[in-house]
């Protein structure tokens, strides 16, 4: 290769790289827009927050899961007088014969208290994406002698409930963790039944003193906002929990 040749070869490389930095600086910066591929309704921050998993739904980090290690603080005996449990499930208007899913059971605190509401003619379906979380939940039936529970080992998109067969869906402490909340949402509309409601608790992102992690608390607003674009429509609030909120949703028509 001769001198000047060279000396333009070297330069298109030059250009090649800088072009190809340019490419990953800017691609970088402008992390935030960018689309995975097959999920047109997320996008990647470029870092994720301390408790987050880096990407976004409707202008909300999505928080981690709660892993399983952390069961006892479920369970712990304070719980009862910090968020008053009985008052939730006495406020779902639960009738003996439901069938309700509790979505994100845990170790089944709120399914063994739903259990009683809807008798042995009724049904609580227990979905967790934990096997460690459904084989506490398992124990914890057993040692109470509790018959009326199916569990259901969920995945990230879905909780795998038949179509059409849920009077309620409760998810306590739940939604925020959804890895696709739009999957899930949408498998959730369709298992309710027709007059079916869904109802998210979550603790209050509006009270700085409710001592719960920034990700793993939501606004009465941005739960609105997200359940609306899923296709629920807001029947009501219930504000008698010292932490908690509990909103109420029905289906929107098809
Ligand atoms: C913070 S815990 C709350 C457990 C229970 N609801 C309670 O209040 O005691 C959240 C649970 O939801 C589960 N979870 C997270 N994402 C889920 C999903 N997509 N489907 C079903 N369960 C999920 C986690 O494995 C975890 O057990």
């Amino acid at each position: 290769m001769s001198a000047p040749q060279h000396k333009q070869t070297h330069r298109t490389a030059t250009l090649l790289w800088i072009t190809l930095c340019l490419f990953i600086f800017t691609a970088e910066t402008h992390a935030e827009d960018v689309k995975p591929a097959n999920a047109s309704n997320y996008t990647a921050l470029p870092r994720a927050s301390r408790d987050g998993i880096g990407k976004m739904y409707q202008g909300r980090e999505i928080s981690q899961v709660m892993g399983h290690l952390g069961a006892e603080w479920l369970e712990r005996s304070s719980r009862v007088l910090e968020e008053r449990p009985q008052l939730l499930v006495d406020s779902l208007g639960l009738e003996p014969g439901d069938v309700v899913a509790d979505i994100g059971s845990g170790s089944g605190y709120f399914t063994r208290r739903l259990a009683p509401k809807v008798g042995p003619s009724g049904r609580v379906l227990a979905v967790d994406i934990q096997p460690e979380m459904l084989a506490l939940l398992k124990r914890n039936l057993q040692r109470e002698g509790i018959r009326n529970v199916k569990m259901i080992l969920g995945t990230e998109l879905s909780p795998k409930l038949p179509d059409a067969s849920v009077d309620v869906v409760l998810m306590v402490d739940v939604y925020h963790e959804f890895s696709f909340p739009h999957e899930m949402m949408t498998a959730i509309r369709r298992a309710l039944k027709p007059d079916g409601r869904v109802v998210w608790v979550e603790y209050r992102m509006e009270d700085p003193l409710v001592p719960i992690k920034r990700l793993h608390k939501m606004s009465r607003a941005q739960v609105i906002k997200e359940a609306s674009y899923q296709g629920f429509k807001w029947v009501k609030a219930y504000e008698k929990l010292p932490r908690q909120h509990v909103l109420f949703f029905r289906k929107t028509s098809d």
